[in-house]
């Protein structure tokens, strides 16, 4: 099994979705650890349940991103991660993440990139009146909600949509392609790994 390292600053709906996938043996994986970063998230009630350790690092604890960044580094690391997956982490990221884990970082975003980057993609989909959005799984690099893409997955826009109802019927697409992307990701790693 790959060792995940989740990343969460919300409502943790992403992590269950691949605890679950793990669970039923569609992805062959174990977490190792949940990180998140706001004290009131729900995502870490959800991993304690589960019985999957959850560790509080409060960004407003750090000096700056870098230092913040740097110890995440440092319990990703104790825990044994290779794979870091963001779930709803509401932080920009820094090389010294970036460059520890390269590669290995996914992040999911709800819109088709490369439209509607950010933390108000829902909501920017909305505004610009398009009549298809969804959500895109990718590999993380430096520039913010860009790297190359795993998986995608369309969701059409109706005509009384609100930003919370849009954005439910996105998580449950989400829901589906997140743990597909990663055990893609892993798959092609061990692939080309296997071949140099
Ligand atoms: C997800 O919809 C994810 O795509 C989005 O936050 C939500 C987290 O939900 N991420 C971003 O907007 C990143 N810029 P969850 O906490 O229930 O998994």
């Amino acid at each position: 099994p790959i060792k995940l390292g989740i990343l969460a600053s919300g409502n943790g709906s992403n992590f269950e979705a691949v605890a679950q996938a793990i669970d039923t043996e569609n992805l062959n994986a174990q977490i190792q650890v949940l990180i998140y970063n706001n004290p009131d998230a729900k995502a870490a009630i959800k991993a304690k349940n589960r019985g999957v350790e959850a560790i509080l690092l409060n960004h407003r604890d750090y000096k700056n991103r870098e230092k913040f960044d740097g110890v995440l580094v440092q319990t990703l690391q104790n825990y044994d991660v290779e794979w870091v997956i963001l779930a709803g982490w509401m932080r920009l990221l820094t090389p010294v993440l970036i460059d520890a884990f390269p590669e290995q970082i996914i992040n999911i975003h709800p819109s088709l990139l490369p439209s509607f980057k950010g933390i108000h993609a829902v909501e920017q989909a909305l505004a610009a009146g398009v009549k298809i959005t969804g959500c895109t799984v990718h590999l993380v690099c430096l520039e913010v909600d860009s790297g190359p893409i795993i998986m995608q997955a369309a969701v059409p826009i109706l005509v009384d949509d609100t930003a919370d109802t849009l954005h439910a019927r996105i998580q449950i697409e989400e829901h589906r392609i997140l743990p597909q992307a990663i055990a893609l990701a892993a798959q092609r790693r061990s692939l080309l790994l296997n071949h140099v």
